[in-house]
C-alpha cells in the first residue's frame, strides 16, 4: 500500500482557516463536482488510472486495487484525500497533472470524510432481492423480469412480449417488486390511467416507458414519488402540455418522448433542464444562395422598339450578345420575336 503523507504545518493551517461552511457537506453538490472537474479524467468511466474509478459511490467505496481510498471519518487515513495535499511537483499528488486542487476544495473534501463520507441519496442503492413468487408471478403475464446488472437487486420488467394482454389488473403484481423496478416498460399495453396509481412511489424507477399507451394527462396526475425517475417514453399517447405540469415534481427527469402527441414545443418549456423530444422535424432549409447580380454589358444604346435609352439591368441575351432595352415590356416582345426588331439595334456587329 501507499504510504500515506503527513501535511506540512504550513498547509494544515491553510487547511483550518479555509472557508468551509458549517454543517453538512453534501456530496452530490459539494465533493462530486470537485471529482468530476479534477478526477473523472483518469479515474473515471474510460479511463481507471492505478485500477480506481470515482465517479460512483459504488467504485468509490470499492478502492483501488482492492486497497480502500476512503475512511469515513479518517481523512488523513483516506488517500482520496490526502494524495491531493501533496505538493504540486510530489511524484504521488493526485490528479497526477494539470492543477491541484484548491485550498477550498481540499477543505471540502476534508470536512466530507470527516463528517462520514455520507454519500446521500446518490448512496449505493441497498435493495432486497425480489422475491421469488412476485417474479415468477410477472413471468406468468408473459414478462420479461431480470436484473439490471449483476451485482443488484434492481429489477427490468418488460411486457413487450404480451403487451396486447396486460391491463391495469395486471399492475396490481408490481406492487410486490416496487422498491426493486429500475425499468417499466408499459408500452403498447392496454393499460389505462387508473392503472398508473400502481406505480405510485417507485422509488428506484429510472427509465418508465407508456408508449402507445391510452394515457392522457390524467394518468401523469397519478405518478407520485418517482424520485429517480430519468427517461419518459410518452410517444403516441394523448397528453398534452397540461400533463407536462405534473412531471415538474421530478427534479430527476431528463429525458422525455412526446412523438405523436399533443405536446407543443412551447409546452416542452415548462420542463426546464429536461430535454423533450417532440419528434422528428425536418431541418430547416438554408436559404438559397443569392444569386450575383450580373453587370452585363448591353451593345446597344438604344432601344430597339422605342428608341428610347435602354435600362441597362433589362436585357435579352440574343446570339451571345446582351441586347439593353428600355423597359420590361419591350423586353417581353423582344424576346418573343427578336429576329423582328434585331435589325434595329444599329450598334449590332454584322459580324456576330
Ligand atoms: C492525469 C491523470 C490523473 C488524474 C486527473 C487523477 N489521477 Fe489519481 N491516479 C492517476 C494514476 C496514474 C494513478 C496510479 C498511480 C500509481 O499507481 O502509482 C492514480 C492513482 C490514484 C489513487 C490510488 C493511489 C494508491 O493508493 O495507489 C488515488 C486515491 C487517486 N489516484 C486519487 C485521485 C483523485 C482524488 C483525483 C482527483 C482529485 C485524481 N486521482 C486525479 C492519475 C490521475
Amino acid at each position: 500500500m501507499r504510504k500515506l503523507y503527513s501535511l506540512s504545518a504550513g498547509l494544515l493551517l491553510v487547511g483550518m482557516l479555509s472557508p468551509v461552511a458549517h454543517g453538512k457537506i453534501s456530496y452530490a453538490k459539494q465533493i462530486k463536482p470537485i471529482l468530476a472537474k479534477m478526477c473523472y479524467k483518469c479515474h473515471g468511466a474510460k479511463k481507471q488510472k492505478g485500477d480506481l474509478r470515482l465517479d460512483t459511490p459504488a467504485h468509490i467505496l470499492k478502492g483501488a486495487d482492492g486497497e480502500k481510498v476512503l475512511y469515513a471519518g479518517k481523512p488523513d487515513k483516506s488517500s482520496l484525500y490526502k494524495l491531493t495535499t501533496l505538493p504540486k511537483d510530489h511524484e504521488d499528488v493526485m490528479p497526477s497533472k494539470g492543477d491541484t486542487l484548491t485550498k477550498a476544495q481540499q477543505a471540502l473534501l476534508k470536512q466530507w470524510i470527516a463528517e462520514g463520507a455520507n454519500f446521500g441519496k446518490a448512496g449505493p442503492v441497498v435493495v432486497p432481492a425480489a422475491s421469488i413468487s412476485a417474479l415468477k408471478a410477472l413471468r406468468a403475464k408473459g414478462a420479461l423480469a431480470m436484473t439490471i446488472a449483476r451485482d443488484t437487486n434492481l429489477l427490468n420488467v418488460d411486457f413487450r412480449a404480451e403487451a396486447g394482454k396486460i391491463t391495469d389488473a395486471d399492475l396490481e403484481l408490481l406492487k410486490a417488486v416496487k422498491v426493486q423496478i429500475a425499468q417499466l416498460n408499459l408500452g403498447k399495453t392496454k393499460i389505462t390511467d387508473a392503472g398508473l396509481a400502481a406505480l405510485a412511489g417507485m422509488e428506484n424507477l429510472t427509465h418508465l416507458n407508456l408508449h402507445s399507451t391510452a394515457i392522457t394527462d390524467a394518468g401523469l396526475a397519478k405518478l407520485k414519488g418517482l424520485n429517480s425517475l430519468y427517461y419518459l417514453n410518452l410517444y403516441g399517447t394523448k397528453v398534452s402540455d397540461k400533463g407536462l405540469a405534473s412531471l415538474k415534481q421530478f427534479q430527476t427527469l431528463k429525458k422525455l418522448f412526446v412523438w405523436q402527441t399533443k405536446v407543443t414545443d412551447a409546452g416542452a418549456k415548462q420542463l426546464p433542464g429536461v430535454y423533450v423530444n417532440t419528434g422528428w422535424k425536418a431541418p430547416a432549409k438554408p436559404a438559397p444562395p443569392k444569386k450575383p447580380v450580373k453587370t452585363v454589358k448591353v451593345i446597344n444604346k438604344k432601344c430597339p422598339l422605342s428608341g428610347k435609352a435602354v435600362n441597362t439591368s433589362i436585357y435579352v441575351v440574343y446570339k451571345g450578345q446582351a441586347i439593353g432595352l428600355c423597359c420590361n415590356n419591350c423586353k417581353a416582345k423582344f424576346a418573343k420575336a427578336p429576329a423582328k426588331y434585331i435589325g434595329k439595334v444599329k450598334e449590332f456587329k454584322k459580324s456576330e
